[in-house]
């Protein structure tokens, strides 16, 4: 447990504080053979834009983003405003997620999802440890955009963005 000052860290503080940055979803999938595999992922964000670089940030006890390193590439599907309930789907380690769900194959192979309301194709570059969780940093290589509005995640809910 970290501590500040001698005092142990208030972890359930830092969510709260940390849940007052609302922020997209996105649902981050790649191809295990003839498998698709996929995590639900709100820790992404634009790093880069010469080169194009994301980073994203799986915790070390996801089951799915070791299997998507292994791939070597993914597609980071970023939600549109009605897939709440797909999201929560794939927030739930192991089971098979996609069965029902609606997909194609990007260029790279790994499933984009009915519905998204945009994505980028990325290659793996690299991974830094980062304590409970790994920094990834994806080399975007395609993307595209649908029509539609985002969900929006904000103090462990869900929401819906009003222009
Ligand atoms: C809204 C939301 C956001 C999430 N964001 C992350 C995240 O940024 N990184 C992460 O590792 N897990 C995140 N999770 C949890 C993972 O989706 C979950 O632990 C993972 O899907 C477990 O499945 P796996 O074992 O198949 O990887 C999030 C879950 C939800 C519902």
């Amino acid at each position: 447990m970290a501590e500040v000052t001698g005092t142990p860290f208030d972890s359930a503080r830092f969510r709260e504080v940390l849940g007052h940055f609302a922020t997209g979803v996105t649902i981050v999938t790649a191809m295990e053979g003839d498998e698709p595999v996929g995590f639900t992922c709100q820790a992404f964000s634009s790093l880069s834009l010469d080169p194009p670089l994301v980073a994203l940030a799986p915790g070390k006890n996801s089951t799915s983003w070791p299997r998507i390193a292994a791939a070597g590439s993914f597609c980071v599907n970023i939600l549109s405003e009605d897939q709440e309930a797909l999201s929560r789907d794939f927030a739930v380690s192991g089971g098979d997620k996609f069965t029902g769900v609606g997909w194609h194959p990007a260029a790279n192979g790994a499933p984009v999802l009915d519905g998204a309301l945009a994505w980028v194709e990325c290659e793996f570059e690299l991974a830094h440890d980062a304590g409970d969780h790994e920094l990834v940093i994806g080399r975007v290589r395609e993307m595209g955009v649908s029509r539609g509005r985002p969900l929006v995640y904000y103090r462990g809910g869900f929401g819906r963005f009003e222009p």
